[in-house]
C-alpha cells in the first residue's frame, strides 16, 4: 500500500526533524536526481536549503538558464549560481587525454564547490540525490576502473557534513514519479542521463570554445528532432559528439575541410550495457541536414552503430 503521497509526507517530516534550525547544502547539477531532492527539501525546510549550482561551462544548450528559471523562479529556490566556465576552459586548455580531462574537471569542481560552501555558516548537512542503484553499485567498482566517475564526493576535511539522502531507497522511475508529484515540469523530470564532466567528454581531443559550440549546437538540434519524433522517452540517451575527424566536403562551389559529428543514440536499462537505437532514417536525415546547414564548421554527420560493450556510451 505504498504510495508516493505517503512517501512525500513521511520524508518531509523526517527532514524537518533531522535538520532542526540548521542549514543544508546541496550541489545542484541540473540532473533529475539533484533537482528532485532540491524541490523536496525546499518543501520541507524552505530557505534553510542552500542549493549551489556550479556551471562549469560544459553544460548543454540553455541548460543553466532552464534550471535557474524552473527551480529558481518557478519553485522559488534561492540558488547560489557560480559561473566558473572560463576557469574550467582555461584548465582544460591543451589537454587531450580522456582521463586527464575527467580528473581536472572533478578536481576543479570539488574546489569550486568547496570554496562556495565555506561562505555559508550554520551548515550541518549535505543533501545528495543518491539513488538505490547508486548504493548497490558503490559495492562494485568496475565502472570506476574504466572511467573515473565524477560526483560531489570526497570534500576536503574542513567540510565534513552529515548526509541527507532522501532518494536512497528509490529507483529512477520512482524518482521521476516523485518529481511529477511535486509538480516539476517534464523537461526536468524526463531529462536523459548527463555525465558530470559534461560536453568535455564528447569532444575528443582538445576542448576549445569553438569545438564546444559545435557539439552543443548540434546536440540541441538532435534533441529538438528527437522530441518532435517522440523518441525522447524511449531512447535512453541521445547526443552528438565530435570524434576529431576533419574531412573534405563541398559547400556551394567551395571546398571545405571541416569537422565531423557523430550521432550517438542508445537504448539501455541501467547504462551498464546498451544497444544502438534503431532511429528512423527520416529523423536521422533531418538531423543531418539541419546540423550541416546551421552549425558552422561541420561538414559531415555520422551515425554510431556500436553497442556497449564493446564501446561505452560516452566517448571518453
Ligand atoms: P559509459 O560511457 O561508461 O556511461 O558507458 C554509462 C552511463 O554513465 C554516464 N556517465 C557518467 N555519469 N558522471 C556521471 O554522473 C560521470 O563521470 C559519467 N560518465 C559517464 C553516461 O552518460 C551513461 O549514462
Amino acid at each position: 500500500n505504498w504510495s508516493m503521497d505517503d512517501f512525500i509526507e513521511d520524508e518531509i517530516q523526517t527532514i524537518k526533524e533531522t535538520v532542526g534550525d540548521k542549514r543544508v547544502l546541496l550541489g545542484l547539477s541540473g540532473g533529475v536526481d539533484s533537482s528532485v531532492v532540491s524541490v523536496l527539501l525546499h518543501r520541507a525546510i524552505g530557505d534553510q536549503l542552500i542549493p549551489v549550482f556550479v556551471d562549469h561551462g560544459l553544460l548543454r544548450k540553455s541548460e543553466a538558464e532552464q534550471v535557474l528559471k524552473s527551480l529558481g523562479e518557478d519553485f522559488g529556490l534561492n540558488i547560489d549560481f557560480v559561473d566558473a566556465s572560463n576557469h574550467f576552459l582555461n584548465k582544460l586548455k591543451g589537454v587531450t587525454d580522456p582521463e586527464k580531462k575527467r580528473k581536472i574537471i572533478g578536481k576543479e569542481f570539488i574546489e569550486t564547490f568547496s570554496n562556495e560552501a565555506r561562505k555559508f555558516k550554520d551548515v550541518d548537512f549535505l543533501a545528495q540525490g543518491t539513488l538505490y542503484t547508486d548504493v548497490i553499485e558503490s559495492g562494485t567498482d568496475t565502472a570506476q576502473t574504466i572511467k573515473s566517475h565524477h560526483n560531489v564526493g570526497g570534500l576536503p576535511e574542513d567540510l565534513q557534513f552529515k548526509l541527507i539522502e532522501p532518494l536512497n531507497k528509490l529507483f529512477k522511475d520512482e524518482v521521476r514519479e516523485l518529481g511529477e508529484k511535486l509538480g516539476m515540469p517534464s523537461e526536468l523530470v524526463w531529462r536523459q542521463p548527463f555525465p558530470g564532466p559534461g560536453l568535455a567528454i564528447r569532444v575528443i581531443g582538445e576542448v576549445t570554445p569553438e569545438r564546444l559550440r559545435m557539439v552543443r549546437n548540434s546536440d540541441a538540434i538532435l534533441r529538438d528532432e528527437f522530441a518532435k519524433a517522440g523518441l525522447n522517452k524511449t531512447v535512453w540517451q541521445y547526443f552528438t559528439a565530435l570524434p576529431g575527424i576533419r574531412s573534405v566536403g563541398v559547400m556551394g562551389d567551395e571546398r571545405t575541410y571541416d569537422e565531423a559529428v557523430t550521432i550517438r543514440a542508445v537504448t539501455s536499462v541501467d547504462g551498464m550495457t546498451a544497444e544502438f537505437a534503431e532511429v528512423p532514417w527520416e529523423v536521422l536525415g533531418k538531423v543531418s541536414k539541419r546540423i550541416v546547414d546551421d552549425v558552422l564548421g561541420i561538414n559531415r554527420v555520422l551515425y554510431d552503430i556500436t553497442g556497449k560493450p564493446p564501446a561505452t556510451i560516452e566517448y571518453e
